[in-house]
C-alpha cells in the first residue's frame, strides 16, 4: 500500500527559552491512502498541535511530514495556497464559520475558489447538505445555528471538494448522540465509496470506534496503536476502552 500521510521524527516547542512546552515530542507514524483512523489522547497530549501541524496551519520545530510524498513543512507561496486549496478538508475543533457568511455560503466558498460553476455548486451543496440534515438552516448566519449545526456545516464544507485527505480536530464534539452517528456514518461513506482518507482526532471511544485504526499519544510521544482488523464495531471499541484505562489521567473523563 503507498502511504499518503508520512509523519517522520517531527517535534513542536512552544513558548520562550524561559518557558518551553514541548508539545509534540518525536513523533511518527504513517497513514496509507484510503485509510480511515483515529487520533487519540488525553486534553493537552498534543492532538490539536500535530492536526494543524499537517495542515500546515502551524510549522514543526523539526522533523519532516510527508503528504503524497511531498514534504508540505518545506511548502511556500503558491504551492502552499494550491495544497490547502485542493488536497485537504480541514474541520477545526472550534468550527471556524465566517460570520458574515450564511450555512450555505461557507460551505459553498471552497468550491467558489475553485472556480466550480453556480449550477454545480448547487447541486453538491444540496447532496452534501441532505446527508448531514442541514437543509432547513442553509440560509442561517453562524450565530443563529446551535453547536452541533455549526458542527455540520463546517464538516460539510471541508468534506465538499471531495478532498485526499480530510483532517478533522474533534468533528463529534459539539454533537448529540444522533448527529454525531450521522456524522460519522458520512465519513465512514466517504472512506468507503469515495477513498478519502480521514484522520479523526477524538477523546471518545465511540467515536473512534467507526475508524479502522487508532494511534494513542502522550505527553506528544506515540503510546500505542490499535488496528481494527476483523473486529466488529464493539468489539474494537471495548479494545480501544482498554487501551483508554491504561492512559488513565483525565482521558477516563471521556468514559
Ligand atoms: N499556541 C500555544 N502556545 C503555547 N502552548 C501551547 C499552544 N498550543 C498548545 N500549547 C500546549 O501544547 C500542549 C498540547 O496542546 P494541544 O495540542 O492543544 O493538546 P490537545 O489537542 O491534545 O488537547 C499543551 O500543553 C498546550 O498547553
Ligand atoms: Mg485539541
Amino acid at each position: 500500500m503507498e502511504e499518503i500521510l508520512k509523519v517522520v521524527k517531527i517535534e513542536k516547542y512552544y513558548g520562550s527559552r524561559t518557558s518551553l512546552t514541548k508539545a509534540i515530542d518525536d513523533l511518527s507514524f504513517e497513514v496509507e491512502r484510503g485509510e480511515f483512523s483515529a487520533i487519540m489522547g488525553a486534553s493537552g497530549s498534543g492532538k490539536t498541535t500535530l492536526l494543524n501541524c499537517i495542515s500546515t496551519i502551524d510549522k514543526v520545530t523539526s522533523g519532516h511530514i510527508y503528504v503524497n510524498g511531498k514534504d508540505i513543512t518545506k511548502l511556500k507561496g503558491e504551492e502552499l495556497n494550491k495544497f490547502r486549496r485542493e488536497e485537504l478538508g480541514f474541520i477545526f475543533q472550534d468550527f471556524n464559520l465566517l460570520d458574515t457568511l450564511t450555512a450555505k455560503e461557507n460551505i459553498a466558498l471552497a468550491l467558489s475558489i475553485q472556480n466550480v460553476k453556480p449550477k454545480e455548486i448547487e447541486k453538491k451543496v444540496k447532496e452534501i447538505s441532505a446527508s448531514l440534515n442541514i437543509k432547513d438552516i442553509l440560509d442561517k448566519y453562524p450565530y443563529q445555528l446551535s453547536g452541533g449545526q455549526k458542527q455540520r456545516v463546517a464538516s460539510a464544507r471541508a468534506v465538499i471538494t471531495n478532498p485526499k485527505i480530510v483532517l478533522a480536530d474533534e468533528p463529534t464534539g459539539a454533537l448529540d448522540s444522533k448527529s454525531a452517528k450521522m456524522l460519522l456514518e458520512r465519513f465512514k461513506y466517504l472512506n468507503e465509496k469515495l477513498n478519502a482518507t480521514i484522520l479523526m482526532v477524538t477523546h471518545d471511544a465511540f467515536t473512534a470506534s467507526f475508524t479502522k485504526r487508532v494511534i494513542f499519544i502522550k505527553d506528544g510521544k506515540l503510546f500505542k496503536e490499535l488496528e481494527r482488523g476483523e473486529d466488529s464495531r464493539s468489539e474494537f471499541f471495548n479494545k480501544i476502552i482498554d487501551v483508554v484505562t491504561l492512559l488513565g489521567g483525565d482521558m477516563n473523563d471521556a468514559l
